[in-house]
């Protein structure tokens, strides 16, 4: 290899690479984002050549350019590519990755592998002397079930590579409209001295697919709504929206404040699970205008007691936000694929316009499928009688505004800032096993209170606790 950096990806020919991680390697090298000198190399357990792999790779592009195909930047991809197999468990095979990567001074080794695998890599990279101090590691998740095997895992990575050049990926974190969450709040002066109990009455957060498990049963039947969804990207969104003004934008600064969030919300356990969670599991139903069957008939794997669909309560307990209660909302099966955040204002003190409803301002950050945000503002109607009001949405399509074109995935940005070698887009690791702490607290509860999910059908917005759960509060859900 003539080149002097490299991105190896262990796993390689895996799902989350041919469908993610290569295409978004293609896509940066498409729009001239891939820096010169970088080589990318697949690493796995079959053996094949650099031309078959290469053919997998086109195949995976492909399917994946949507009308952005240009053979001239595949002739330049495939020049960084090839391929080496390598058996993780087996330090011998090593040898192999280790004689492919010679010259190359800077590697980032990314694991799209089963978890299991993590430890039999960090100590065979360690061994072959590839675990140097110009290397880094990227991991996905799911890392662990719980803290404890959270924190096994870590100490793993820890082993070989320090925490500086660990990047634990959690894919929200790359969407662009999750980055402009991070502009709106600290590039405007407008939202700051609102942004506070005194002004927010309740902020909600809702991430809702219509997909089912599909094929994933296996994984996802031993984690459930709430890890799989609730402790990464839900928090991490939580983390954002009521984290304390970074000094910098640099790694340390924002998770600095990002853990202060996490540490401060407060424990959720005992019977407070009963009225601060709801738990449901779709059975069958309509999604998407066609028939589904329920989650329990998905492999016709019969009963389970894992949720699709979990809604929290979770208040955070620091001056700002005292009393702000943040309602988490995510499942699977739900009638429509959105994510977002809703920021509800406070009423007004008085309202001068007696007869009139005057609805409280609603700041609405749209994420998916679209990215949009939207001011609701009490207006006039116009008419020469009387004031009559009604709420008016000031809408801005982030789409219209900056006619974005082909829209990224998330991992592009990822990679890019791996191969920057900037870690502010990655979990640090008090950061996430401050998230396992709050989330094993509700699990326990839920264990320990015997509480089963509730059915929902399919196409319905999760069971009626979730409904009880936010009105007990005299609130209601933000559906449209
Ligand atoms: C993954 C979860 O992390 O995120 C999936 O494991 C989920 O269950 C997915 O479907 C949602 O991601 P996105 O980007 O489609 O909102």
């Amino acid at each position: 290899m003539k080149a002097d950096r490299a991105i190896v990806i262990f796993g390689a020919t895996g799902d989350l690479s041919l469908r993610m991680l290569l295409p978004s390697l293609y896509f940066l090298e498409l729009d001239g984002l891939l820096p010169a000198g970088w080589a990318v190399l697949g690493a796995s357990r079959s053996a094949l050549s650099d031309e078959a792999f290469a053919e997998k790779t086109l195949a995976a592009v492909k399917a994946r350019a949507d009308g952005h195909f240009d053979e001239g930047a595949w002739k330049r991809f495939r020049a960084r590519l090839s391929y080496v197999a390598v058996d993780a468990e087996t330090p011998a095979s090593f040898e192999g990755l280790k004689a492919a990567l010679s010259g190359a001074r800077e590697a980032i080794y990314y694991l799209s592998t089963s978890p299991n695998l993590f430890e039999p890599i960090c100590a065979n990279l360690q061994a072959a002397g590839l675990a140097h101090d110009n290397s880094r590691i990227v991991v996905e998740k799911p890392m662990g079930h719980d803290l404890a095997s959270c924190r096994e895992i870590n100490d793993v990575l820890g082993t070989a590579f320090d925490e500086s050049r660990i990047f634990r990926i959690d894919h929200y974190l790359g969407k662009e409209a999750v980055q402009n969450l991070i502009a709106l709040r600290f590039a405007n002066a407008f939202f700051e001295p609102l942004w506070d109990h005194v002004s927010i009455e309740q902020v909600q957060i809702t991430v809702a697919e219509t997909v089912g498990v599909e094929g994933r049963w296996s994984y996802y039947d031993d984690y459930g709504a709430i890890r799989d969804m609730v402790q990464n990207h839900i928090l991490q969104l939580l983390c954002l929206v009521a984290m304390e003004p970074p000094a910098h934008l640099d790694a340390d600064s924002v998770r600095n404040e990002k853990v202060k969030v996490l540490r401060s919300l407060r424990p959720l356990s005992g019977r407070d699970v009963w009225n601060k969670t709801a738990r449901g599991q779709y059975g069958k139903g309509v999604a998407d205008g066609r028939t589904a069957i329920g989650y329990a008939d998905e492999t016709g794997g019969g009963e389970s007691d894992t949720e699709t669909f979990v809604a929290i309560r979770a208040d955070i307990d620091n001056w700002r936000w005292a009393g702000v209660p943040f309602y988490l909302r995510t499942g699977k099966r739900l009638p429509e694929r959105s994510s977002e955040i809703m920021i509800q204002f406070r009423a007004v003190p008085h309202s001068i316009f007696s007869g009139q409803d005057l609805r409280a301002n609603r700041l609405t950050i749209r994420l998916q499928p679209e990215e949009e945000i939207s001011l609701s503002l009490m207006n006039k109607t116009p008419s020469i009688e009387g004031v009559e009001l009604k709420p008016v949405s000031l809408n801005l399509s982030l789409d219209d505004a900056f006619k974005q074109g082909r829209r990224r995935i998330a991992y592009e940005r990822l990679l890019l800032e791996a191969i920057k070698n900037n870690t502010t887009l990655f979990v640090r690791r008090d950061e996430q096993e401050a998230a396992w702490i709050w989330v094993d607290g509700i699990v326990d509860g839920w264990k320990r209170q015997g509480m089963a999910p509730s059915a929902y059908p399919a196409g319905a917005w999760g069971p009626s606790a979730a409904y009880a759960l936010i009105e007990r509060d005299g609130h209601s859900w933000d559906d449209r």
